[in-house]
């Protein structure tokens, strides 16, 4: 079993990022080949990062940065399901980065993102530098909902298209593979 951490980066009121997120848990579930640690951001509720020494130190003095890396520690991979704000990445996705370093690193990392009419790519093309500098590798198959709102129903439940489906299973095995083969450098 890989140990995937899903992280729902949106907190904003409203945000459509947590069904998103919860149609990845479910499709991770049904999988069988994960143990799964679903990170919702908003109920996670770190402060702006307020640490005192540079995290790449593991020298946390606050009991919120000390919960949260554990968790990350304990994940071989993630699947970031992350919004595209102003044509970059959430702010709460940063946040939850940089409080930490080498819980991060040797890692692979997919990408589920959504928006507008680019769904979410500026997004992710803009976080790139970000995982690079804390040694995360992504993906190559990565998940691109353009209009994801359209996809909410009623119910509030996202409803997949066939493509979203195969790709995020594309995803999934990448992932496995990935963290199998990074699990020496760690
Ligand atoms: C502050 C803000 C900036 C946004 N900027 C973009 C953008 O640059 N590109 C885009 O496709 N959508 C943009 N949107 C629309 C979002 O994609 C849409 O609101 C989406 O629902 C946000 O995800 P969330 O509901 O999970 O927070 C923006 C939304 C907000 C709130």
């Amino acid at each position: 079993m890989t140990r995937l951490m899903i992280v729902a980066a949106s907190v904003r009121e409203g945000r459509i990022g947590l069904p998103i997120a919860q149609w990845v848990l479910r499709e991770a579930e049904a999988d069988g080949r994960f143990e799964i640690d679903f990170a919702d951001l908003k109920e996670i509720a770190l402060p702006l990062m307020d640490e005192p020494n540079h995290p790449r130190l593991r020298q946390y003095t606050r009991d919120h940065t000390k919960a949260w890396s554990a968790r990350v520690d304990a994940a071989e991979a993630f699947v970031f399901v992350q919004p595209e704000y102003n044509y970059s990445y959430a702010p709460s996705l940063k946040n939850a980065l940089d409080y930490l370093h080498q819980e991060w690193r040797r890692k692979p990392v997919g990408t589920v993102s959504y928006g507008g009419i680019s769904g979410g790519t500026r997004g992710v093309t803009a976080l790139r530098p970000v995982e690079q500098a804390l040694g995360l590798v992504p993906t190559s198959a990565n998940v691109e909902l353009a209009w994801a709102a359209q996809q909410i129903d009623d119910e509030g439940v996202f409803q997949p298209r066939e493509s979203n489906e195969r790709m995020l299973h594309t995803q999934f095995d990448e992932l496995i593979a990935l963290s199998a083969a990074l699990s020496p450098l760690r």
